[in-house]
């Protein structure tokens, strides 16, 4: 996992200078050129969304947090600590941490703290939130604007609190799953499961497989180059290449004949029955000569029993061993 720092993104030579609006507004072009430019088109109700603010208002009109302090001492308390803090560093020091989010605030303090010249998060639409966020996190996640989360209204601050997180990492407003299984009842019933990954023992976590930013999969399962790579990061034992592939694996992938998340079934298996679940594709074997069976598979020993490296061999072309 990576950590965002937009700055790196600025060539050496755009940051020095003082005018903290044209910084800001690098800043947010640089970062993310496409998505200010939506900013500025989109009309909110009220003050603007930061991003749009940044980029038109004068730097005249910007105050800095030590001004926003003098009213706001708690919040500003609080911030000390806060990773948005590097912001100013952004800005070349200039004292811009509270306005990166909330826009220019200069006619909001000589309104005597006017609340309808702020942009304030907490009463704007999800979408026009995302759009300040992603002023600078588009960088890292440049999905977000299509993943499901955004398309059905959840954004940055449905999982994210900038001013009362009390979570150690990432600003969320509670730690995974709990914060996941606030929305998702029906998956906290799969692992509740007798077989599952341990994700509610913290194990395992949501975003060890998915990124819940948006991927270019389905279901924000993360995207990798060969989809497998998801599970096989963990399990590497089933990874291959083998000189002897078995063709199911790369073919269906590993959910082909697993549950992700939790199943009645040990080993995870999509069905009770192992036999079962591999005649699905080789019905004919349980007959074949090679078995020495002529009646149906349930005579068997679990097929699995004999052809022990199901995922694949280097030894042996039907995976005895
Ligand atoms: C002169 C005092 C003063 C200063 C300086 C000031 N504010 Fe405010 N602010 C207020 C008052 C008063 C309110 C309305 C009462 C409240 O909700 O706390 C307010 C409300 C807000 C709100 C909520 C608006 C809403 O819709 O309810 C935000 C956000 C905000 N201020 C941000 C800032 C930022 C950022 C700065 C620095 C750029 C700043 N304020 C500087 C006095 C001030
Ligand atoms: C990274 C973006 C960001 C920064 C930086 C930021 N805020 Fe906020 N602020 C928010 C969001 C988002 C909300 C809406 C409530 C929430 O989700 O926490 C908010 C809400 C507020 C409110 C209104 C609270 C309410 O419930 O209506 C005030 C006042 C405020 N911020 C002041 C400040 C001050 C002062 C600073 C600088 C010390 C600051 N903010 C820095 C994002 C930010
Ligand atoms: C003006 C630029 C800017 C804006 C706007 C902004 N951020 Fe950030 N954000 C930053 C910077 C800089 C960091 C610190 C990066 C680092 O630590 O490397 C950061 C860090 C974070 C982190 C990571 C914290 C961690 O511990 O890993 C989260 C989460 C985050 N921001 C969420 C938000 C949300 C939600 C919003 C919108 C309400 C927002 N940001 C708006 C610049 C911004
Ligand atoms: C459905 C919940 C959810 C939503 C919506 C969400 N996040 Fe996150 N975010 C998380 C979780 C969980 C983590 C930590 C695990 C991870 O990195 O995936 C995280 C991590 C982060 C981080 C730090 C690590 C990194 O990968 O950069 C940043 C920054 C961040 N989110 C910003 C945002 C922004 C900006 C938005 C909106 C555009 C947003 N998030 C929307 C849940 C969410
Ligand atoms: C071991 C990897 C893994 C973990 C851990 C995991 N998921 Fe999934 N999840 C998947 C895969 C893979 C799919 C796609 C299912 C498929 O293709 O059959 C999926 C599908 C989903 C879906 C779509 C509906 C469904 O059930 O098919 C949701 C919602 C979901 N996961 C939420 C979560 C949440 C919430 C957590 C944490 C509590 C979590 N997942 C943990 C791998 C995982
Ligand atoms: C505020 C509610 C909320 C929170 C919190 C939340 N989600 Fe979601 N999530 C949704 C909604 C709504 C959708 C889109 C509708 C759907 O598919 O269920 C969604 C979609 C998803 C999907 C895609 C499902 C599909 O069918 O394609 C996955 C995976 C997912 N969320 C995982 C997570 C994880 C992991 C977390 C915790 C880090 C989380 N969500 C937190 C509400 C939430
Ligand atoms: C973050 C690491 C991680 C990821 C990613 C992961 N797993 Fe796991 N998996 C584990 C751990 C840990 C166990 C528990 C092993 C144990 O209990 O001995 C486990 C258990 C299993 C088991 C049951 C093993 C047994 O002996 O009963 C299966 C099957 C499995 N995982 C398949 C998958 C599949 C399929 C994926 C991808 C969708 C996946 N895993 C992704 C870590 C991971
Ligand atoms: C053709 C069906 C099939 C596919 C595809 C498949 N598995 Fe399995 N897997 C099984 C069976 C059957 C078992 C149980 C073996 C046993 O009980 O001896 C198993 C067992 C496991 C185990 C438990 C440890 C072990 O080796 O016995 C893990 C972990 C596992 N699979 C992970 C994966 C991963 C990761 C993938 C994708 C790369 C995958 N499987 C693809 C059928 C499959
Ligand atoms: C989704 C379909 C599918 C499933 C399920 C499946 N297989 Fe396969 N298997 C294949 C395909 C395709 C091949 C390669 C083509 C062939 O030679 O038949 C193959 C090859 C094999 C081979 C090697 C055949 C040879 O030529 O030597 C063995 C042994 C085998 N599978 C056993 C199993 C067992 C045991 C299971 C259950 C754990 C299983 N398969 C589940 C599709 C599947
Ligand atoms: C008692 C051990 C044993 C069991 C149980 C067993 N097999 Fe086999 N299987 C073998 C042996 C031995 C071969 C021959 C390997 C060779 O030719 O080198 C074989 C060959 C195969 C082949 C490749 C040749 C062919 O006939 O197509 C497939 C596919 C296969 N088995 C699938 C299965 C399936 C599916 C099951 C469960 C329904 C199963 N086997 C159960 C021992 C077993």
């Amino acid at each position: 996992m990576h950590r965002q720092r937009p700055m790196a993104q600025l060539p050496s030579g755009a940051v020095p200078g003082n005018k903290p609006a044209l910084r800001a507004c690098l800043m947010f072009l640089l970062g993310a050129g496409m998505v200010c430019a939506t900013a500025m088109g989109a009309a909110a109700p009220g003050a603007k969304p930061a991003g749009s603010q940044a980029k038109e208002a004068p730097a005249s009109d910007f105050v800095g947090s030590e001004t926003c302090a003098t009213c706001h001492d708690e919040v500003a308390k609080g911030f000390a600590s806060n990773p948005h803090t590097k912001i100013s560093e952004m800005h070349g020091k200039s004292g811009i941490t509270c306005e990166g989010c909330h826009g220019a605030g200069r006619a909001h303090v000589e309104g005597g703290g006017d609340t309808t010249k702020i942009f304030n998060p907490a009463k704007a639409s999800a979408k026009d939130v995302d759009k300040t966020c992603l002023g600078c996190h588009a960088g890292a996640h440049p999905n977000f604007e299509r993943s499901p989360h955004a398309k059905a209204n959840v954004g940055c601050t449905g999982c994210h609190s900038v001013h009362a997180s009390t979570e150690k990492e990432h600003l969320l407003k509670a730690s995974q799953p709990k914060l996941c299984y606030q929305c998702h009842t029906e998956t906290k019933a799969s692992f509740d499961m007798p077989f599952h990954h341990k994700v509610n023992e913290g194990a395992v976590s949501c975003s060890d497989c998915h990124d819940v930013h948006g991927t270019f999969g389905n279901n924000n399962v993360k995207s990798t180059a060969d989809q497998n790579a998801i599970c096989t990061k963990c399990h590497s034992e089933t990874r291959g290449p083998f000189v002897y592939e078995h063709a199911a694996v790369k073919a269906e992938g590993c959910v082909g004949c697993h549950t992700p998340h939790g199943s009645q079934n040990a080993r995870l298996l999509n069905m009770p029955n192992i036999n079962t679940l591999c005649n699905q594709c080789h019905s004919q074997v349980a007959a074949s000569t090679v078995h020495g069976m002529n009646s149906g598979s349930q005579e068997l020993a679990p097929c699995t029993s004999c052809h022990t490296f199901i995922h694949g061999s280097n030894l042996n072309q039907a995976f005895l061993r």
